[in-house]
């Protein structure tokens, strides 16, 4: 509305004796409770036991200068977001036919919904944009960059994408023929053959370290040319093959730097890029299904404390399934088959369209409703699960707008069974993109916060694992040996709640107890 406070720095206050602001940071004593529970092996029974930990957060608030380098600079996803972002810079508006159109950022949480801080004195909600609850970048003032195997400058990778209308490419144009992506690594084994005739950019040679070495000074450089305090990378480029992880080769963090040395060939380029940037302190976000996070790669992200995320934007059909199964099994209906169809006629689809590139995907599209089954034991059976089946096609005539079908059918009350079938169209890139912005915006604010607990005598940075971004992704990366939550709105509440446990106020709880027992 109207009355919602526009930017990222934050317009409200918290009063409380738990929370000081300096010039420099917002710093938050923060209770956290939970419960841990026992079984008792006999009898089966539990017993539960409140907990409470003390935390400090602490924040940064100065807004630093941020560079954002996308890997597929050149692709539908990182010509549109460029194209975007320029168009919003600029408060560029289009005809169409529908009429005019101007520049906005819907679809990024940061940037275009909104969170409830409290009551006001009558007992409304108040909200705020999610953007303010902690000093963020806002993404136009991004610096951008990147790297692509396609030689096309953004003007041209634009057009070649298909997805933003012409009256909008016509007024970008300029500006984005001076944006040109510097060469990338191509090893043609993880990418689908049918990808080589675009590959006219690429770093020279066969030598894996060397790879990695430019990769780490096209980061210094970017990062001095443009004067920056960060930078962010996110892997938006092709979906590569799965790596076959090897003991001696990706299985540690120093037999993979060994690897890259010895330039083994089962080392792929999401994952020299993801080493560089470690290498670099630079955080590293994985927006494709592939497991560029081999235990090697995890593992000296957190020897090096650098921030990593994915994998796979959770865009459309994924995003929706997190919701409806959630929705399904929390209201005691048992989903009993899944079946997904997805057809798409841009160059993910074809490239999505070679076997292995296309199994990557499969996987990451197939565990997202494992968490929410394995919570309803009285639906499911121990290691009981819907049939749950994914199926891509290339069909170039729909371009970017990409169609998917999904059945759901559940069993319900007595027997009963209920089928619902869902049909969603829409350009892949129009969804994806805004995803892009609040992965680099979040991941840039999480470097910005620290805590401390327990005996703890120093504020630290987080896991390096950013499981805090599974809003944004298909198949979250966690702290090893944690649990993956794929539910939407689970995923919505922690980022939420742990915002505002870093200004100091409780999870939101949504009792409404001041209306109920006033
Ligand atoms: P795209 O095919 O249009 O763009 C990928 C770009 O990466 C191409 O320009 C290609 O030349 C470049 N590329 C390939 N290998 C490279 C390398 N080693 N280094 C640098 N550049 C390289 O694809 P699009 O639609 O932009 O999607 C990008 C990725 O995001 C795909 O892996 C896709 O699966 C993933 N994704 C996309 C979603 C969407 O809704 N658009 C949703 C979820 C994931």
């Amino acid at each position: 509305t109207d009355s919602l406070p526009l930017g990222p720095v934050p317009t409200y206050k918290v009063i409380s004796p738990n929370v000081r602001y300096t010039d420099m940071h917002i710093l938050a004593d923060y209770t956290y409770h939970n419960a841990t529970v026992s079984k008792n092996e006999i009898d089966g029974t539990l017993k539960v036991i409140p907990t409470e930990t003390k935390y400090k957060f602490k924040t940064e608030v100065n807004i630093p200068k941020v560079g954002l380098m996308m890997v597929g600079w050149g692709g539908n996803n990182g010509s549109t977001l460029t194209a975007s972002i320029i168009a919003n810079r600029e408060k560029i508006s289009w005809h169409t036919k529908e009429g005019l159109k101007s520049a906005n950022y819907f679809g990024s949480v940061v940037q275009a919904s909104t969170l409830k801080i409290g009551v006001d004195t009558k007992g409304n909600d108040v909200f705020i944009p999610f953007n303010n609850i902690l000093p963020m970048v806002h993404p136009n003032d991004l610096v951008l960059g990147g790297w692509d195997i396609s030689s096309l400058n953004l003007a041209q990778a634009m057009e070649r994408a298909k997805v933003l209308d012409y009256d909008l490419q016509r007024q970008v144009k300029l500006k984005l023929e001076q944006l040109k992506p510097l060469p990338s690594i191509y090893y043609p084994d993880f990418i689908a053959a049918n990808q080589s005739d675009r590959a006219d950019n690429l770093i020279s040679g066969n030598n894996k370290k060397e790879h990695l070495e430019q990769i780490r000074k096209d980061i210094r450089e970017f990062k001095a040319a443009n004067q920056l305090d960060k930078i962010i990378v996110v892997w938006t480029a092709n979906t590569e093959r799965y790596a076959e992880i090897i003991p001696g080769v990706n299985d540690t963090a120093d037999n993979i730097l060994k690897a890259v040395e010895n330039s083994h060939p089962e080392i792929a380029p999401s994952t020299i890029f993801a080493l560089a940037c470690i290498l670099e302190k630079t955080p590293f976000i994985n927006g494709s299904p592939q497991n560029t996070f081999v235990p090697g790669c995890i593992e000296l992200a957190e020897r090096e404390h650098v921030y990593i995320g994915g994998d796979d934007f959770k865009s459309g059909q994924t995003k929706v399934k997190s919701v409806l199964v959630d929705f399904l099994v929390n209201a005691g209906i048992k989903p009993i088959g899944i079946t997904s169809y997805n057809h798409l006629g841009n160059n993910d689809g074809k490239n999505l369209s070679a076997p292995q590139q296309f199994r990557s995907k499969e996987i990451s599209k197939s565990n997202v409703v494992d968490d929410m089954v394995a919570a309803n034991g009285i639906l499911f059976k121990p290691g009981e699960h819907p049939d749950h089946v994914v199926v891509i096609k290339y069909v170039p005539a729909v371009g970017d707008s990409k169609r998917a079908l999904d059945e759901y059918v559940s069993e319900i009350f007595m027997g009963g069974k209920n089928t619902i079938s869902l049909y969603n169209t829409c350009e892949d890139s129009l969804l994806a993109s805004p995803l892009i912005l609040d992965l680099a915006i979040i991941t840039e604010l999480m470097t910005r916060i620290e805590y401390c607990a327990g005996d703890m005598k120093e504020y630290e940075s987080f896991d390096a694992v950013l499981s805090i971004l599974s809003f944004m992704l298909k198949a979250p990366l966690v702290p090893p040996g944690t649990p993956v939550v794929n539910a939407l709105s689970k995923q919505r509440m922690a980022m939420e709640n742990f915002f505002r446990a870093c200004v100091g106020l409780a999870p939101q709880n949504e009792m409404l107890l001041e209306h109920k027992a006033p």
